[in-house]
């Protein structure tokens, strides 16, 4: 339990106890000046409001009903009806204690734990990985992890686009290559050229063009040769996807794949089963549910086509089976989706009607969090120079040459096996930090020089810290893991520091509820400055420091070490012990 919620409970039995009624909130925040106690209960004032009483009053009745013995010293009315609450220091020492207990568990206990599906990354198979692709892939993964660490049963789904009409000229494409003589791995060495061959193939041979329309019929019937080569193409494609993956350092395996076709045989029933249900009519030739729930500004409802005139199925009619799947066989509590903002009107049309066929339960709740645009300096979508799509492996080499260059100058005493390695860690943690520390939904401007600096809210900045605490235990020549004395909060830049400590868990369930990751983002970049303050007031290894404060502040750094490490780990951000 956190502090938060622990007073919460501790001040609604108070103001249940004077007779507040239930709906009043007993408003805990964290106080913000100095000398106004460490949290606030702020409740009183509406409360009072509520039953026409002063407020004043409302807060000395709550403040004569609170019992926080062994956790506040002093809890003070000030101004119109705040409630200060002065944290006992022994208290806070104890919970910072629990809590680097629970920080160290990859999964920790949870009494109530949900089964949440998370959809994401989930590229077209027929290209390669670009850039467009890296919001999904990382901020659906911080939340994979964060969820994950709260002791929830997490399900990812990376809904691959392996199904649709490209795949025709893809594989009649690969046909002919083979036919050539060459290996499938390197036709399809390079996905872009290989899709802009297919594609000008198409567009200027008729008869290649008619049998790729005959090779997306026979393979959506199952024709064995249509499939075969479709497999071939699939392979490899999500070999590159993967390659991707493990240079990002995310967490999607082969079994997290469960691809469009997977829901091909469930397509027919979906569409009859809307159409017996009343809810899909015919209209020019096309099976379209009509949403009243999504009309425009003039009243006309939105359409969404579930099957085309010729018989073929939509990506709706896919995101229907897939959500009948996540609900009914995973029994989903929560279903996330991370795409971008574009596809709302898609994601909106797909929950609505799943709800209104009963297709879900009500009580699902179906989650599109969307994400804004990666713009290049010009303030246009990231283009390369001459205006293609970069490649996703393109951006992360060279992330990692940048991080690369940068280390060596810093820290020339590295040898080459471990300034490769920490290049990679800094170079691809700046990507995933500068992306994860914007809001969501902003559109955000890419900039390598400022993503790749030691100074502000950058991931090199928090992993030196990191690196920064890790070096004052090689002087005090002891591992963090040994330290365990007591903790002692006497000085206020030690209270401090234990107070942003113990704001993990409120950060961590918020960003679980919100899916805003640059929440803990700026949770750790304010704990690291935290802890260099601290460091700069309470010297640890100085002389004349006596062994038991010197002892209680290098746990007090173990616990600053833990928690920075675990919060980067739940971005997917590694650390390291000397950079
Ligand atoms: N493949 C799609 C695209 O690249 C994204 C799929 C997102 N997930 C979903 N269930 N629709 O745009």
């Amino acid at each position: 339990m956190t502090i938060r919620t622990l007073l919460h409970d501790r001040v609604r039995a108070a103001m249940s106890a004077a007779g507040i009624p239930d709906e009043c909130s007993p408003a805990i925040a964290l106080s913000n000046r100095e000398g106004f106690g460490d949290f606030q209960a702020n409740g009183a004032m509406a409360s009072a409001k509520r039953m026409g009483r002063p407020p004043r009053e409302i807060a000395q009745a709550i403040v004569d009903n609170l019992d926080l013995d062994g956790v506040a010293d002093k809890v003070e009315i000030a101004g119109p009806g705040f409630i200060n609450i002065h944290l006992n220091a022994e208290f806070l020492a104890r919970a910072v204690e629990i809590q680097a207990r629970e920080i160290a568990l990859d999964k920790r206990p949870n009494p109530d734990p949900q089964t949440i599906v998370v959809d994401y990354s989930s590229p077209n198979l027929a290209k390669e990985m670009h850039v467009g692709h890296l919001r999904s892939t990382i901020i659906g993964d911080a939340l994979v992890r964060v969820l994950t660490h709260l002791g929830h049963n997490v399900v990812r789904q990376n809904h691959m686009g392996d199904w649709g009409t490209q795949f025709g000229m893809l594989i009649a494409e690969l046909e002919e290559h083979l036919g050539e003589g060459e290996k499938p791995e390197m036709a399809l060495k390079d996905l872009e050229t290989f899709y802009q061959q297919a594609k000008k193939h198409f567009d200027q041979d008729a008869a290649f063009a008619d049998k790729a329309r005959a090779y997306v019929v026979k393979l959506q019937a199952g024709d064995g040769h249509c499939r075969a080569l479709w497999q071939q193409f699939i392979d490899i494609s999500i070999a590159h996807s993967e390659e991707i993956y493990r240079l990002l350092n995310v967490t999607l395996r082969h079994g997290d794949i469960r691809p469009e076709s997977a829901y091909n045989d469930d397509l027919q029933r979906v569409v009859d089963e809307l159409k017996a249900a009343g809810l899909a009519v015919e209209d020019q030739g096309a099976l379209v549910v009509f949403l009243d729930e999504l009309a425009d500004r003039n009243g006309n409802p939105s359409p969404v086509i579930v099957q085309k005139s010729g018989g073929g199925f939509l990506y709706a009619t896919t995101d229907l089976a897939a959500l009948r799947y996540r609900a009914n066989v995973i029994k989903a509590d929560r279903v996330l989706y991370f795409i971008d903002a574009r596809q709302s009107l898609h994601m909106q049309q797909v929950f609505t009607v799943a709800k209104k066929a009963a297709f879900v339960p009500e009580t699902l709740s179906l989650e599109h969090h969307p994400f804004g645009t990666m713009m290049g300096e010009d303030g246009k979508p990231f283009k390369t120079r001459s205006g293609g799509t970069v490649k996703l492996a393109d951006l992360l080499v060279e992330a990692i040459e940048r991080a690369n260059r940068i280390i060596a100058e810093k820290d020339p005493e590295l040898s080459d096996d471990e300034r490769r390695e920490v290049a990679r860690k800094v170079g691809i943690g700046a990507i995933k930090y500068a992306d994860l520390s914007k809001t969501r939904t902003n559109d955000y401007v890419f900039n390598w020089d400022a993503m790749l600096s030691f100074e502000g809210n950058t991931a090199p900045y928090l992993q030196y810290a990191y690196t920064r605490i890790r070096s004052i235990f090689r002087r005090a020549g002891v591992s963090p893991e040994a330290v365990s004395s007591r903790i002692i909060l006497d000085e206020p830049r030690e209270k401090a520091l234990a107070m942003k400590l113990l704001q993990f868990d409120d950060v961590l369930e918020q960003v679980a509820a919100d899916a805003y990751p640059h929440v803990l983002c700026n949770y750790l970049y304010d704990l690291a400055s935290a802890f260099m303050t601290f460091y700069e007031h309470c010297p640890i290894l100085r002389e004349g420091v006596d062994g038991q404060t010197r002892n209680s502040r290098l746990h007090l750094a173990r616990v600053a070490e833990e928690t920075l490490a675990r919060g980067l780990g739940l971005l997917g951000i590694e650390v390291m012990e000397r950079m």
